[in-house]
C-alpha cells in the first residue's frame, strides 16, 4: 500500500506521525478525526517556496472552507498564510486567527446586505460577483463612509477535468460574470464613488488533477487584465483561485501535480500577461485541499459485521461526518488501523450508522479479516471532511485532535445531546417540555 508520507505502519497498526492510531482512538473513542499540523507545515512550505523561487510577489490565502477549524487557521496565519472566505462566519473566524483583513478576499456569489457591511468594515477585500452586488456595495459602502476594495470573479468558461459538482468555471456555473462582460462590470466599478476596483478574481474548479487548465484560466485572466488595465483600474492583485487536487487512489499509483508542477506551468503565463499590460500585481491563489486534505485521518470504530448482500462492516461514522463518497461518489483509501500490516484476504463494504441507502464510506475493498471493536482509518480527509459534517440523525459530532510532533490535543470537543438539543425551542402552545 502506498501511504501518504506521514503514515507508517509499525507493529501492525497504523501510525500518523509520531502517533500510534489505535492509542488515539482508546484514548478520545471513536469516531475521531486526527490531523497532523506537520504535514499541513509541509504543505504550505511547499506551495510557497514554489511560487516565491518564481514569482516573489505571492500570497496564498488558505481556503477557510476546506478546513475552518481555528486551531488550522491559527497555524497557516503564523506560516503566514491570508484565507480565501465565503461567508461572514469564515471572515470571523479568519480574523480571530489573527489574519490581517487585508490578506482575506471575501468570495461569494450570494451575499446578504450584512455580509457586506461586514467585510466593508473590517476592511477585507472583496470579490464581487455581480453587478447587483456591486451596486449594493456601493450604497453600503457610502453609507458607512468607506471605500470597499474589490476584484470581480470572473467566469472563464473552462471545462475542466473533475466532478461537474465541483468544477465551478463552467459557462453554465452559478459563478462570477461572464467574461466578455467583465470589462463593463469594471467601467461600471470605476463610476461608483465608493467601490475601488484593485483586483481580478477567479477558480475554476476543485481537485484537478492536471495543471493545463489552470495556465488556460491564466491566459484568460491575464487577457482581461490587460483590458482593464486600459480602461483605468489599477490592479494589486490577480488571483487565480484554488482547485489542484491530491491522488486520492495513491494506492493504484494514482499522482497529482505538485505546486512546482502548478508554478511551472502558471507564473511563465502570468508573467508574460503582466509585462504585456505593463503592470505589477501581486499573483494570489487559495489553495484549500492540497493544504489540508492529507494531513487528516478519520478513526472509525466497528460496530458490527453484516454479511448480506454485501459484506458490510458496520462503522460508526457516516456521511453525517464524511459526506464526500454520497455526495461526489468520492473515493477515500480505508484501512484496518489495528491490523495495517496484516494481509488483506476478505472484501468489505464500509456502511455508515446513517438512515440512508448511501450511507456508504467505501465499498468492496479488500482488509483482514474484520470483528466488532475493530478500527478503520478513513485517509485523506482532512479537506471537506468535518467541514461538511452535520447532526443528521440527530448525531452529535464527533471530536477533533491536532498532533504536533509528539504531542496530541483536541482542537475541537466531542457533541454532545445538549449540542444538538440547544438551539431548539419549545413553542409557548405546547406547555412546559
Ligand atoms: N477558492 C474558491 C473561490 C473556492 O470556491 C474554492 C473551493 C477554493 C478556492 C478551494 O479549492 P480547493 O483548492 O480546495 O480545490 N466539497 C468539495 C469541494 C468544493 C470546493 C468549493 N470551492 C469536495 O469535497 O470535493
Amino acid at each position: 500500500m502506498n501511504l501518504p508520507p506521514n503514515l507508517t505502519i509499525r507493529h501492525n497498526h497504523l501510525w500518523i506521525g509520531q502517533h500510534d492510531t489505535v492509542e488515539l482512538a482508546r484514548r478520545y473513542g471513536t469516531p475521531l478525526y486526527v490531523t497532523d499540523e506537520d504535514r499541513i507545515i509541509g504543505n504550505y512550505e511547499q506551495y510557497h517556496k514554489a511560487l516565491n523561487a518564481v514569482y516573489p510577489r505571492t500570497r496564498i490565502l488558505y481556503a477557510a472552507k476546506a478546513n475552518g477549524n481555528l486551531a488550522v487557521l491559527r497555524l497557516l496565519c503564523s506560516l503566514g498564510a491570508g484565507a480565501d472566505v465565503f461567508s461572514s462566519g469564515e471572515l470571523q473566524l479568519a480574523l480571530s486567527a489573527g489574519m490581517a483583513p487585508g490578506s482575506l478576499l471575501f468570495n461569494g456569489n450570494s451575499k446578504s446586505l450584512a455580509d457586506l457591511s461586514l467585510a466593508v468594515k473590517a476592511g477585507v477585500p472583496i470579490s464581487v460577483d455581480s453587478l447587483d452586488e456591486l451596486r449594493q456595495l456601493n450604497i453600503v459602502a457610502e453609507k458607512l463612509q468607506k471605500t470597499a476594495r474589490i476584484a470581480f470573479r470572473v467566469n472563464p468558461a473552462l471545462e475542466v477535468p473533475t466532478h461537474p459538482k465541483i468544477a465551478t468555471g463552467l459557462a453554465t456555473s452559478k459563478f462570477g460574470i461572464a467574461h466578455p462582460l467583465i470589462p463593463a462590470a469594471y467601467r461600471e466599478a470605476l463610476s461608483c464613488r465608493n467601490v475601488d476596483p484593485i483586483g481580478i478574481h477567479c477558480h475554476i474548479g476543485s481537485q484537478i488533477l492536471s495543471v493545463e487548465p489552470f495556465s488556460q484560466a491564466c491566459e484568460v485572466m491575464l487577457r482581461i487584465a490587460g483590458e482593464i488595465t486600459d480602461l483605468g483600474v489599477c490592479l494589486e492583485f490577480i488571483d487565480l483561485g484554488g482547485g489542484l487536487g491530491i491522488p486520492y487512489h495513491r494506492g493504484e499509483g494514482q499522482t497529482a501535480p505538485t505546486p512546482a508542477d502548478y508554478a511551472q506551468a502558471v507564473v511563465p503565463v502570468f508573467k508574460k500577461g503582466i509585462a504585456a499590460a505593463g503592470i505589477n500585481p501581486e499573483l494570489w491563489v487559495e489553495p484549500g485541499r492540497s493544504l489540508v486534505a492529507d494531513s487528516t485521518i478519520l478513526l472509525t470504530g466497528v460496530n458490527s459485521i453484516k454479511p448480506a448482500h454485501r459484506n458490510f462492516v458496520n462503522v460508526d461514522a457516516g456521511f453525517n461526518l464524511l459526506i464526500r463518497p454520497a455526495m461526489y461518489d468520492a473515493w477515500h483509501e480505508v484501512i484496518a488501523a489495528n491490523k495495517a500490516g496484516s494481509p488483506a484476504t476478505v472484501m468489505y463494504t464500509i456502511a455508515g450508522p446513517i438512515c440512508e441507502t448511501g450511507d456508504i464510506l467505501a465499498r468492496d475493498r479488500m482488509f483482514p479479516e474484520l470483528i466488532a471493536g475493530d478500527i478503520i482509518a478513513v485517509l485523506d480527509t482532512g479537506a471537506y471532511g468535518f467541514a461538511m459534517s452535520s447532526q443528521y440523525n440527530s448525531r452529535p459530532r464527533c471530536p477533533e485532535v491536532l498532533l504536533s510532533r509528539s504531542q496530541a490535543a483536541l482542537m475541537r470537543r466531542s457533541e454532545n445531546i445538549e449540542d444538538v438539543t440547544t438551539t431548539m425551542h419549545v413553542p409557548p402552545w405546547q406547555g412546559p417540555s
